[in-house]
């Protein structure tokens, strides 16, 4: 079998759609072929990985819907490789848009602080430090699995953080005033997913949150209308809008925005 007849095979099946996934995958399994081009010249050459074992992760990934991320132990994210320990919940194309579009905003910014709360991965903050190095950077977690996978992947991409493994609301409690705040919070209202397949590979506490999915946003919203800050940009769920603009009605001084076709907000203090 030829890396050649092993695509048209994988075509045959899935369709050219997944052919990021059929390759994400060869990339891991095949010791010599690492990138497009590397395919491309040996793609007349016989395979050197089992097949067997390159047919089991295609399964994981279509049969038993484990995110690629968790098969092939990483991510890319903004450009990066971020490693990804299973459990720790895979990054979101909706949280690299949020991302790449607080990047193209703030790329040319003065020096300022910025808080990446829940930071998972550490995908946002490190992404960001990365492309906007005049920022300091702090990347909070509660647990500890997603806090050593933000510090392997600081570690990784030469990033200067801080890195710290508290309550996300705690740690706002005990601060003055932060210049910018990004979060992808928990944000999935338990009463609506029966679902538990879902937790098999990420943990509920990466994605489930009390008070019908609105308990961070509130907690962030008492904060920073008390607060002096620059921005703030929260990831959001596809049904938190209406009761997110309900809500914002019960600050005085904080404008919330809500960004046309992407699943997040961004807030301002009143003038
Ligand atoms: C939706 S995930 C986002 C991870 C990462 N920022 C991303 O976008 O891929 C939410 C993260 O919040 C963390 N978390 C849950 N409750 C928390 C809390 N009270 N304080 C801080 N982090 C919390 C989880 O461990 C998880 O890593």
């Amino acid at each position: 079998m030829t890396f050649n007849q092993l695509f048209n095979s994988f075509i045959a099946k899935h369709g050219n759609t997944h052919d990021v996934i059929f390759f994400e995958l060869i990339f891991y399994v095949s010791p010599s072929v690492k990138t497009k081009d590397q395919f491309i010249q040996k793609r007349n050459e016989t395979i050197d990985f089992k097949e067997k074992f390159f047919w089991k992760l295609v399964k994981q990934y279509f049969v038993e819907q484990k995110p690629l991320a968790h098969i092939i132990g990483q991510t890319r994210f903004c450009d990066l490789i971020f490693k990804v320990s299973p459990k720790v919940l895979a990054p979101r194309d909706i949280t690299e848009q949020m991302t790449r579009d607080f990047i193209d905003k703030h790329k040319n910014d003065k020096p300022s602080h910025l808080v990446d709360l829940c930071c998972g991965c550490g995908c946002i903050g490190i992404s960001i430090k990365k492309y906007i190095p005049q920022f300091t950077v702090a990347c909070i977690d509660k647990y500890w699995k997603p806090i050593f996978d933000t510090r392997d992947n600081g570690i990784k991409h030469q990033t200067q953080l801080t890195v710290d493994c508290v309550d996300a609301i705690k740690y706002l409690a005990r601060k003055g005033n932060i210049d910018y705040l990004i979060s992808n919070p928990p944000y999935i209202n338990k009463e609506n997913f029966a679902n538990e397949w879902m937790f098999k590979y990420e943990d509920k506490h990466a994605l489930i949150a009390p008070d019908n999915g609105l308990y961070f946003y509130k907690e962030y919203f008492k904060w920073l209308d008390q607060h002096t800050f620059k921005e703030a940009w929260f990831e959001i769920g596809y049904d938190l809008e209406k009761p997110l603009m309900d809500l914002a009605k019960d600050f005085q001084n904080i404008k919330v925005s809500f960004i046309p076709n992407k699943q997040y907000i961004v807030i301002k203090r009143k003038q």
